[in-house]
């Protein structure tokens, strides 16, 4: 049958949960078959649809094998100056959207990403945040020792310079750009204005160890499979037209609801991405993916094939991050490539879909520190965030995504609302 003649054919609905359903096994053990007879009404197997997308992964994964072979660079990087005049080649476009992953050489020069570095420290310091810390409010970035790696701190100067930045909103329109944003009569997200996602600061210092984050992704666990508004976001995974799924589809993204947990994200994020404020070597505990985007797929089917147990989705839960494993997913951890060498004011990109995980380190050269800052588009569920923003922000408490730690709010040197730009003011929802 061909692809276009499936659109003809009355495909059973599929049971949904717009809340984390109260009984997760039996959820699974509804939805699977659920989802095999959505399949299979299309006309091909469950088994038939998985092996279309393993062969596009696996010439994905042998490709990057035989560059990695001939010495080459796996990230692309591209250069600040030639995004901001428009000169990016289609060669670069080709192989950003191909791997999902970028590095932005000279995103910031050196010595700003260096005074915002030092910046951090001034604010930090004067505050009396170490002596103030009472331990890591979240387990997920468990840090040794009394002084965190991770800094629950949103609303430094340097942050927000950063986030409201022209370069910063140069680049974020780039890579939103390569997602289908528009589509069905219905523009999903604007490309153009971003809603200043908050997050944290890393700052490790030379000597640390550190063990790392196992390979996982972010986008959200259960839900992807269990939502109306992800069932239909990922709609051509289970309706027979697998030739037609693209990772950069926004539809039916921006606005569903995603189930709770601490690793949970409310925004919709194009790309998540972090700003250096330190050279760091490429083998002292960086970032590393998967740099497939259509990996995400792979993920998505994998476990209704029939060697996984009915009440498992290849072991991912609610309230704990979605895990790539070597049982499940080995192909797809073949590709994992590290990021390269990079400088203060570089900055580094993934699609929000990647497998990504955190190499160890033992006895650290030179500091590991990084502003979070992801493309985070203004759309509905983004605008709805901004609003718990927009009261965070007003007084200086700790966003509503992360834990309810509040360092801020009798700090002094937090950025100030008279010193927002255009950028910062519509990224709020304020002007
Ligand atoms: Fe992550």
């Amino acid at each position: 049958m061909a692809v276009h003649d499936m659109q003809q054919v009355e495909l059973p609905s599929l049971p949904h949960w717009e809340t984390t359903p109260d009984d997760l096994k039996a959820a699974i053990r509804e939805i699977k078959p659920a989802l095999r007879a959505r399949i299979a009404a299309s006309g091909r197997s469950v088994e038939e649809v998985f092996a279309v997308l393993e062969a596009r992964i696996f010439d994905a994964v042998t490709e990057i094998e035989a560059a990695r072979a001939r010495g080459e660079e796996i990230w692309p990087a591209i250069d600040y100056a030639d995004i901001e005049a428009g000169t990016v080649s289609a060669g670069q476009l080709d192989k950003l959207r191909r791997r999902g992953c970028l590095v932005v050489r000279g995103h910031f020069p050196h010595e700003q990403a260096r005074a915002w570095d030092a910046a951090v420290v001034d604010y930090v310091e004067r505050n009396r945040f170490f002596e103030n810390y009472r331990g890591p409010g979240d387990d997920f970035f468990g840090s040794v020792g009394s002084k965190p790696e991770i800094y629950p701190i949103y609303w430094s100067t340097a942050q927000m310079e950063a986030r409201q930045s022209e370069r910063m909103a140069t680049v974020q329109s780039l890579l939103n750009s390569l997602w289908q944003y528009d589509s069905e009569g219905v523009q999903w997200f604007d490309p153009d204005r971003d809603s200043l996602y908050p997050d944290r600061i890393r700052r490790r210092p030379p000597g640390s160890n550190s063990g790392g984050l196992g390979t996982h992704l972010d986008p959200g666990t259960l839900d992807l499979w269990m939502t109306e508004a992800y069932q239909k976001a990922f709609r051509h995974l289970f309706d027979g037209t697998i030739e037609s799924y693209n990772p950069y589809d926004a539809a039916y993204r921006t606005a569903g609801p995603t189930y709770p947990g601490s690793t949970m994200c409310s925004a919709f994020r194009t790309f998540q991405g972090w700003t250096a404020l330190s050279d760091m070597d490429h083998d002292q505990g960086v970032l590393h993916t998967v740099p497939i985007p259509e990996a995400m797929g792979y993920l998505m089917l994998r476990p209704l094939l029939s060697d996984v147990p009915e009440d498992d989705m290849c072991g991912v839960t609610t309230n704990q991050v979605f895990p790539a494993s070597e049982k499940w997913h080995s192909l797809l951890l073949r590709a994992i490539s590290g990021i390269p060498d990079v400088r203060a004011g570089d900055s580094v990109w993934w699609h929000c879909d990647m497998i990504h995980s955190v190499a160890p380190v033992h006895d650290q050269k030179g500091w590991g520190n990084v502003m979070y800052i992801p493309a985070a588009p203004w759309c509905p569920r983004n605008e709805a965030y901004a609003a718990s923003v927009r009261d965070a922000f007003a007084d200086g408490s700790s966003p509503s995504d992360f834990p309810a730690e509040h360092y801020e709010r009798d700090w002094s040197g937090r950025f100030l609302p008279e010193q927002l730009n255009h950028i910062g003011r519509r990224g709020l929802g304020l002007s």
